[in-house]
């Protein structure tokens, strides 16, 4: 505890350190609090990785270069990482990006900061660290080229202290991200320093990047074996004596063993330790109790602790079966992922780890326990959540190899970066133990042989050779749209375990084509809804849109939506409920990835411009759930539920299928103005029971029994005009710390408070106080409003403002206004 408060202070002492400078004034304050942290600082609690991303400046400029220390930049814009300029942008369909990339502006820009380092860091060894960057990064210290990163996606860092300047010398960094040659991307990738970035500050004498790899070959009950093996680095011109000490702490912080060891480390080299630790009656990191241990390492150099490096870990065994799936801590678990994109909506790609917190809380209360990080390696504050929460995560690569997908995309770099790409991504993140599975590609094309082409085989062998180089423990898989005999990938016979994308009407059969080997459904359903809109109509007659992937759909009733009753999906696809019944049929099927949790930007699937963002999610891309999450959440968690669908506001004449979930209970009976329309029970493998009802206005209400008693209650009314808004915060206290959310929804509702179903008013969001709108959005696909204003129109009825801190203690006032609407208040406090 005292160590955590420690390092919350010198955190803040050490934001302040390398805090932007532009006037000398702030020079000499910053060089003054540099003293009093390094008098106190005695090395047990150095903070080595401090948060990089404040006061930037920022400009988008196609043609000049602003590399150079000497630029004058003080008319650009200031702001705060992580940000996507994209998101800023204004939708076309003529955007390089295409629809398919969501229809927003690529280009070039620069970004740079200005910061000093106090003479008394002199001696030091500095390193700056990109969460990610898209794309094409090059990133300058006072106008030397420190390198260049293509892959957009990747963490990537490099080493200062040879170009450093001190005292009051002012150093620059520049970076430059182009994102101009598109399309690269089949969905919207963001542009910009879309991640984290980190001041890395470290004795000359310290763990490596990345530099601890902890496993556990054994575990049992009574005891685990926890293997550290630590790579220190030693930058000085003289070999070094050091003593590694590596502590593990439990999750309450308590000191549960240590070790210590010696070694000698030449001078400009990097140095391997390995220490085993018998933990006794360990706590099992579980998809229910995620528990986390902490692992710190202290390199002492002449009885003085001169680096100190943190790392989270858990405990657990799994594995796969053949025959029974995947298995963790010794039990059957099916594994209910999503794969999800890496945006966040009107976010955009600039992460924030609140926002990512909030997606993953959503899916876990619907029951989801996987994610696969389609199609590419995520910002690293997924996988903490992830280790955290309780997932079983699939930490993917690549979306193509050496043969292309889209013109401009990664393929172009793939001979020169994909060993290091990969390399990196499994340094990075083979401590997180929810990652269990690696995934080396989505649905490549080598995996066919053209005239005989069997390049697929030898890089899937070169692929997997480069992970096994780093970590044996996992399973090591690729995610395949043809996965038969014959599929170059498969055959390499570098797979035990095999992905596979859709083709449920196959997974029975699995070992037919594939005996003894393993199965996991890496990617399956592509159904697709527009949340809270519905075309009746029998609720049975399945569609699959559009035709072919390359082909958009027409609707012929002109509309951009496509109905929430679970009955659309894409042809190679399936819709929700199929997915899960064919899920459910086999033992031997692992666990499936549903493709997807969440809408995203871009492959506006089934159809093409004015749609710009996706409907496969089973959320929407504003975060509000459509009906089907609840048919996931009565399957697959003890959660009582009980929903019905659709809304009540029809006409006259309309027959209307409704349908309900529900678990915990042995019948539903649904009720229109108090008459009964009669019990349903589910039957054989469904999992929903439905009425046909022809509509009158009212009340129509569900109430599921069992044994006779009542479980759940659930109702839908007729709404009558829009009168009000009512806004609604997922949290109203939030930290003042310039970068949590608050996720405010504003509903459309009759005098009643009933939600008018179909409100599509504009409201307008005004903002005092504490924090900012950080974006707007009400989950449409076809929506041209700026997720960056202050107003957007509502979709049938819902509407959503993200509020940020903006670093003040105090409170947030959110307004919303429409016309002819009765405005709401909401306040947030800012702690
Ligand atoms: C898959 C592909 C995904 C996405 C999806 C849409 O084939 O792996 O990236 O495009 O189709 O249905």
């Amino acid at each position: 505890m005292i160590l955590v408060l420690q390092k919350k202070r010198m955190s803040l002492i050490l934001q302040k350190k390398f805090g932007v400078m532009n006037t000398f004034t702030k020079i000499k304050i910053v060089v003054i609090c540099s003293f009093a942290t390094i008098a106190n600082n005695n090395g047990y609690a150095q903070i080595r990785k401090a948060d990089f991303d404040n006061s930037w400046k920022f400009k988008l400029d196609s043609v000049n270069n602003y590399s150079e220390q000497n630029i004058n930049d003080n008319n650009w814009r200031s702001l705060n990482l992580p940000h996507d300029w994209s998101i800023e942008g204004k939708f076309s369909k003529d955007n390089p990006a295409t629809p398919s990339g969501g229809a927003l502006p690529g280009g070039i820009g620069w970004y740079r900061k200005t910061f000093a380092v106090p003479v008394s860091e002199k001696g030091k060894s500095f390193y700056i660290r990109f969460g990610g960057v898209y794309k094409n990064s090059e990133v300058w210290i006072n106008g030397k080229l420190l390198g260049m990163r293509p892959n957009g996606y990747i963490t990537f860092q490099y080493d200062l202290t040879p170009y450093l300047k001190y005292g009051n010398e002012r150093n620059v960094i520049a970076v430059k991200a182009d994102n101009s040659k598109q399309p690269n991307s089949r969905w919207y990738s963001g542009s910009g320093i879309f991640r984290n970035v980190w001041l890395i500050s470290v004795n000359k004498l310290h763990v490596d990047r990345w530099g601890t790899f902890i496993t556990t070959p054994q575990v049992s009950e009574n005891a685990a074996t926890v293997n550290v093996v630590t790579q220190i680095k030693n930058e000085f011109s003289s070999s070094k004596n050091v003593v590694l000490k590596t502590i593990i702490y439990n999750a309450d912080g308590k000191e549960i063993s240590s070790k210590t060891s010696d070694a000698t480390i030449p001078s400009e080299k990097n140095n391997e330790i390995k220490q085993s630790f018998d933990i006794s009656n360990p706590n099992l990191w579980s998809l229910d109790r995620p528990y986390l241990y902490k692992a710190i390492s202290q390199v002492i150099s002449n009885e003085k602790v001169v680096d100190t490096y943190d790392t989270k870990f858990g405990i657990r065994t799994f594995y796969f079966d053949a025959d029974k799936g995947f298995f963790l801590n010794g039990k059957s678990v099916k594994i209910l992922g999503v794969c999800d994109h890496h945006d966040l909506g009107a976010l955009g790609s600039a992460i924030n780890t609140r926002a990512i917190e909030r997606q993953l809380q959503l899916l876990k209360t619907m029951g989801v326990n996987g994610i696969r990080t389609s199609h590419n390696p995520p910002a690293p504050e997924l996988l903490d959540l992830a280790d955290k929460i309780g997932f079983v995560v699939m930490d993917e690569a690549f979306d193509m190899w050496k043969k292309a997908k889209t013109e401009y995309d990664y393929h172009l770099d793939w001979d020169k970066w994909h060993k290091k790409d990969l390399e990196d991504q499994v340094l990075r993140d083979r401590n997180h133990p929810s990652v269990f599975i690696w995934s080396v590609g989505n649905e490549i094309p080598e995996q066919w042989g053209e005239k005989g082409d069997t390049s697929g085989r030898v890089i899937a062998r070169e692929l997997v050779g480069i992970v096994k180089s780093l970590d044996t423990t996992r399973e090591i898989v690729t995610a395949n749209n043809e996965p038969y005999k014959g599929n170059n990938i498969i055959e390499s016979g570098a797979f035990d375990l095999i992905g596979y994308n859709y083709h449920q009407n196959e997974w029975a059969g699995f070992h037919n084509i594939w005996p003894g080997k393993k199965m996991i459904v890496t990617e399956s359903t592509s159904a697709l809804e527009t949340r809270g809109y519905y075309e009746l109509g029998p609720f049975d007659s399945i569609r699959r849109w559009p035709e072919r992937w390359d082909k958009p759909f027409k609707n012929p009733n002109g509309t951009y939506s496509v109905s929430a009753y679970d009955n659309v999906s894409t042809p190679w696809g399936s819709t929700h409920e199929e997915s899960v019944k064919a899920l459910l049929k086999s033992d031997h099927v692992s666990g499936m990835y549903i493709w997807t949790g969440f809408d995203y930007l871009g492959e506006p699937t089934p159809y093409s411009w004015p749609a710009r963002s996706s409907y496969f999610g089973i959320i929407d891309l504003a975060g509000f759930p459509k009906d089907v999450y609840y048919m996931y959440q009565s399957v697959f968690t003890n959660k009582p539920v009980l929903h019905i669908y659709p809304h009540w506001n029809w006409n006259k004449g309309d027959t209307v299928d409704v349908i309900a979930y529900y678990n915990n209970a042995d019948e539903v009976e649904l009720f229109l103005n108090n008459k009964s329309l009669g019990i349903r029970k589910k039957s054989g493998d469904d999992l929903h029971v439905k009425w046909t009802v022809p509509f009158e206005p009212g009340t129509l209400k569900a109430i599921s029994r069992k044994n006779g008693k009542t479980v759940l209650t659930d109702e839908v009314k007729t709404a009558g005009v829009a009168s009000k808004i009512i806004l609604k915060a997922d949290r109203n206290k939030i930290n003042a710390d310039g970068k949590d959310l608050s996720f405010i929804t504003a509903t459309i509702v009759d005098k009643n408070g009933v939600v008018a179903p179909r409100a599509d008013n504009e409201i307008h969001f005004k903002i005092n106080g504490a924090g900012f709108i950080a974006g707007v959005d009400n989950g449409s696909e076809t929506s041209h409003e700026s997720f960056k204003g202050n107003k957007h129109a509502a979709l049938n009825g819902l509407a959503l403002a993200i509020l940020q801190s903006n670093g003040k203690k105090g409170s947030i006032t959110l307004t919303a206004t429409s016309e002819g609407l009765q405005p709401a208040t909401v306040v947030i406090e800012t702690k």
